[in-house]
């Protein structure tokens, strides 16, 4: 049912209680209305605002969900330092339309007692996952738990965490979950520098390199479509070469994947993408882009 540009522009309201945000996505569905969920852990950037504006202008109603994660942090991960910025984050929410935000605590998402988890093998364990031991599992069990509190008809995800938004289409898929994934574009600075919410811990001269990472994948994807499947070994080896000289102080990995399952490629005329993580200092930042564009 369409909503006006007024209704829209209605207050956001802050749930903190499944049993709240159950009953009020009840209500809308008694008057019909589609529900939109962007799952987000907040210190909301221009990458957020664009799934959310995505939602508003497809969704009758849109949901915010701001819950930073413990599960999903490794033990000398960055859990305790990941910026919070609730405030901000809800004025910033209202003025992109968005009716509700979803900020629960851990006590209410994690109550004791809760051990149940969601585990993607295969597509989870590569990449970020045998880098990140863990991290799937703590995204997948919390997504499908927000999926199941909020029962959207589509959920929002950027592509910056490619393989999370392979993970989760996987996961959504097999659990027959009722709900559409949509994967968003990827935002980026001026420079080339993916949004990311880690992206505040660069220090000016780190900031400074940070855009040596999307230029080092653009050029592996050159070199992959001029020299076909051959190519991939020393284009991933100078790709990594690259970040290492821009001042990066470890690359995880380079690699050319194919774009559903993420497994090695064997022809580059189907859908690809490329992906990286590497270290600027004690920022790990992740990357990817297609092969094709
Ligand atoms: O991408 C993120 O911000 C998180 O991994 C997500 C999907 C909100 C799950 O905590």
């Amino acid at each position: 049912m369409a909503t006006s540009v007024t209704d829209r522009l209605a207050d956001l309201e802050t749930i903190r209680r499944v049993t709240d945000l159950r009953a009020r996505v009840a209500a809308w569905r008694q008057d019909g209305l589609s529900v939109g969920l962007v799952p987000t852990m907040g210190a909301l950037h221009e990458g957020h605002f664009s799934l959310v504006r995505k939602s508003v202008a497809a969704m009758d109603r849109t949901i915010v969900t701001l819950f930073v994660n413990p599960r999903q942090f490794g033990p000398n991960e960055d859990f305790g330092t990941y910026p919070r910025t609730e405030e901000a984050d809800a004025a910033a929410l209202q003025r992109q339309g968005a009716q509700v935000l979803f900020a629960p605590n851990v006590e209410e998402m994690y109550p004791a007692g809760a051990v149940t988890t969601v585990s993607v093998p295969g597509i989870g364990d590569i990449l970020e996952g045998s880098f990140r031991p863990g991290f799937f599992t703590g995204v997948a069990t919390v997504v499908s738990k927000l999926l199941i509190q909020a029962a959207p008809d589509v959920a929002y995800f950027g592509k910056k965490d490619y393989q999370q938004l392979c993970v989760i289409t996987r996961m959504a898929a097999d659990l027959d979950l009722p709900v559409k994934i949509e994967g968003c574009p990827i935002i980026r600075e001026a420079d080339g520098l993916a949004l990311s919410s880690r992206n505040v811990y660069l220090s000016p001269d780190e900031r400074a390199k940070a855009p040596m990472l999307h230029q080092a994948l653009n050029d592996v994807a050159a070199k992959v479509r001029a020299g076909g499947v051959e190519a991939i070994a020393d284009a991933e080896a100078a790709g990594a070469e690259a970040i290492l000289k821009a001042g990066f102080k470890q690359v995880d990995y380079v690699t050319v994947r194919d774009a559903a399952n993420l497994a090695p490629i064997t022809d580059v005329m189907k859908p690809a993408r490329i992906l990286t993580a590497a270290w600027l200092g004690r920022t790990r930042l992740i990357d990817n882009i297609p092969l094709h564009d």
